[in-house]
């Protein structure tokens, strides 16, 4: 089997072989490197190193904390100079068969360094709980990472991330997604839907049926701050048969009871 490490020593003979001397690598390259070069002078051989009893490949929890390391410092986004610095990451579980993906962390996010820890993140759980989940048992993203900036008087006040800050982040959730490979994802309103979707459409033109990104099938809700501002009980319905149909695609059981939840008496 060929490995990581063995593409990345060809690759690099390679760049030697036509004359190039020196590469520019970031911090966790370059530590990968070094282990690489420090089990060389142990003599420990490249096919003893990543023998399959030898973890050849990295675990999606090894793989997470490399990306979260990466978005520490995440570049394309604080070169815009219109976000916030401070990294909020993912919360739940890496081997999450369910994947919610909401905008950008907003100010108790901020403060707690956790997605969803405000007051749509309150509604989120009683959701999570309606569908027999746990936060522990979902893992919880956003398509931007850092709160979008206000100014000095910003205050409590979170405003949604703008297209260019979310897609300065993209490749960070899209990178998560294919760490995880979620069984489904639900985009939690319209910045998550049209980053991970490639579209301009509104929320309510995509829901209702799957789509797709990166081969993991995905469906479109609205957003539990958009709850919190219309307690319409048609709203809730929508974003609850939402959730059945990502339930249904679980192939988790789904009572009567649930099937009825926010149907008019
Ligand atoms: N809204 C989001 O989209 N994400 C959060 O983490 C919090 C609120």
């Amino acid at each position: 089997m060929t490995t990581i490490r063995q593409l990345a020593v060809e690759s690099l003979t390679h760049l030697m072989a036509g004359g190039q001397e020196r590469l520019a690598v970031d911090d966790d390259a370059r530590s990968i490197l070094r282990d690489w070069m420090l089990q060389a002078r142990r003599g420990v051989q490249p096919a003893a190193a990543v023998a399959p009893s030898a973890a050849p490949e990295m675990t999606v929890e090894e793989k997470l904390t490399l990306l979260r390391r990466r978005a520490e410092n995440w570049k394309p986004a604080l070169r815009l100079g219109t976000l916030r610095s401070t990294m909020v990451f993912a919360t739940g579980n890496p081997h999450a068969r369910l994947m919610l993906v909401g905008e950008a962390p907003g100010y108790d996010e901020e403060r707690l360094g956790e997605p969803f820890v405000g007051r749509a993140g309150q509604l989120l759980n009683k959701i999570l709980t309606a569908m027999g989940l746990s936060r522990d048992e979902v893992y919880i993203s956003n398509v931007c990472k850092f709160r979008p900036d206000m100014g000095p008087e910003q205050g409590t006040a979170n405003r949604p991330p703008t297209a260019e800050e979310v897609a300065a982040c993209l490749p960070l959730i899209l990178a998560e997604i294919r760490a995880i490979r979620p069984a489904c994802i639900v985009c939690l309103g319209g910045s998550s839907a049209k980053a991970l979707l490639s579209s301009e459409s509104s929320v309510s033109s995509m829901r209702g049926r799957w789509l797709e990104c990166q081969g993991v099938p995905v469906r479109v809700t609205y957003h539990p701050s958009y709850l919190l501002r219309n307690e319409a009980l048609s709203a809730r319905r929508s974003v609850w048969e939402d959730m059945l149909a990502a339930m249904e695609k679980l192939g988790m059981p789904i009572s009567e009871r649930q099937k009825r939840y926010f149907l008019p008496a």
